[in-house]
């Protein structure tokens, strides 16, 4: 195991109406709230109803950022920092899914800021303090819910950054599956990609002796496994949907990383690839993932093995460790497949023409990966491999 220190400090509140801990949990931080939001799906499934009546009998001054897109805008956040900087909020409720979480914790950190936003994605500045948000949870993938990691996208310079600091961690998050119901097919199948992504990042890794780290991703990807076919099933199952949920936050809220050096190579290829193209984040790992593995099988063969037997339930018997591990690799792509991923970028409409303006973006801070150290040459065979 690799050396680890471990902090989380959000307060995870999980279960049917467990919205109404907002009245507790907001008015400790003052009197001023700024709600983000979305495109509006919180508007038709009577989500912003329900909020805005909880704000109203916690006594709080609502403003509101609406509109944060999928894959949030610098030019959104600067919007969110310039209320709260204007009107002197206190504090932050972001009500939607992964990008309108990142966005709140961009405006959170930024609201504190002298400079410009983008210094803050952009590695050029640490933020040094930020206001306290919560989040009510709206669909299940990105564990943004429960980490301090952002992603925010440079509209005008096709750049899209992860980033992320100790002061970027929600104070509280609500985890209501009922909100989740009304998550449309595709978004749901992107989500329950993106979470197994991020488990398939951390077991990819740099070290040696984790049975139990092993077990426990091997135990998430399982459930996911069992539960996303009863889902695409039967999206209005109560059951189904909370069984995802948990595992989505599970997924990325860094337990299964301790001890672990995660690969993360991957997810930075995708953001490079939807710097460019603006494509659903886990609809690019659907197609990139697997030509990852394939391209990184021969680093550890024995760990995608492991993979194939353990998770995918390949029969060993008779077979070479490569042909073990390769056949996991299949069996995940077949299994995505049937969900209803896609396999190629051309599903995006994406060709080789701008292959090398996403190397080059992908590249920017230089070779990447902590499994399988990633040069610009791999990242082209890689992406030309997606096409
Ligand atoms: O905008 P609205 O109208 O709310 O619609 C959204 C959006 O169109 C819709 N939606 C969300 N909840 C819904 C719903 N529709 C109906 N009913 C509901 N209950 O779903 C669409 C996608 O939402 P989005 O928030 O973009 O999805 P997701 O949670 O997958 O977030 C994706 C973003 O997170 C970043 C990605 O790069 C991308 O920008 N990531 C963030 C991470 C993190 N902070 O830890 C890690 C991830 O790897 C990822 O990179
Ligand atoms: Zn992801």
């Amino acid at each position: 195991m690799n050396a680890f220190s471990f902090y989380n400090p959000v307060k995870l509140i999980f279960g049917k109406e467990q919205l109404q801990a907002v009245k507790e949990e907001l008015p400790k931080f003052g009197k001023k709230v700024l709600l983000v939001y979305g495109g509006g799906s919180i508007k038709k499934n009577g989500l912003y109803d329900e909020v805005t009546q909880v704000l109203s009998e916690a006594g709080l001054e609502v403003f509101e950022l609406a509109g944060v897109e999928p894959n949030p805008r610098i030019s959104t956040a600067r919007k969110g920092i310039e209320i709260c900087k204007k009107e002197g909020i206190d504090m932050l409720l972001a009500v939607g899914g992964g990008s309108v979480i990142d966005c709140t914790k961009l405006i959170a950190c930024g609201a504190k800021y002298d400079g410009d936003a983008w210094d803050l994605v952009s590695r050029k500045a640490q933020p040094q303090e930020a206001l306290p948000f919560g989040t009510v949870l709206t669909i299940a993938a990105t564990g943004s819910e429960m980490n301090a990691g952002s992603v925010i996208t440079n509209e005008e310079t096709q750049e899209k950054y992860g980033w992320g600091s100790p002061l970027s961690f929600p104070q509280f998050s609500i985890l209501d599956p009922t909100y989740t119901l009304s998550v449309p097919e595709n978004h749901t199948v992107y989500g329950i990609v993106d979470m197994m992504s991020h488990i398939f990042e951390q077991y990819f890794n740099d070290a040696t002796s984790t049975p139990v780290q092993d077990r426990m991703c091997e135990g998430v990807l399982k459930a996911v496994i069992e539960t996303a076919p009863k889902l695409m099933g039967d999206l209005g199952s109560y059951e189904h949907r909370e069984t995802i949920m948990f595992a989505g936050t599970m997924a990325l809220n860094k337990f299964l990383e301790m001890g672990y050096r995660g690969d993360w190579g991957s997810h930075n290829i995708e953001h490079a690839v939807s710097a460019v193209y603006d494509i659903p984040h886990a609809g690019g790992l659907a197609i990139l993932f697997p030509q990852w593995m394939r391209h990184n099988v021969k680093v550890n063969p024995t760990r995608f093995a492991q993979m194939a037997v353990r998770v995918f339930d390949v029969n060993p018997e008779g077979k070479s460790e490569n042909d073990v591990a390769n056949e996991g690799i299949d069996r995940l792509v077949a299994f995505w497949t049937s969900l209803g991923a896609p396999t190629q970028l051309a599903y995006y409409d994406i060709d080789n023409s701008k292959i090398d303006a996403m190397v080059e973006k992908a590249m920017v801070y230089g070779e990447f990966g902590n499994f399988a150290k990633l040069k610009s040459e791999d990242v082209k065979e890689i992406l030309q491999a997606s096409l």
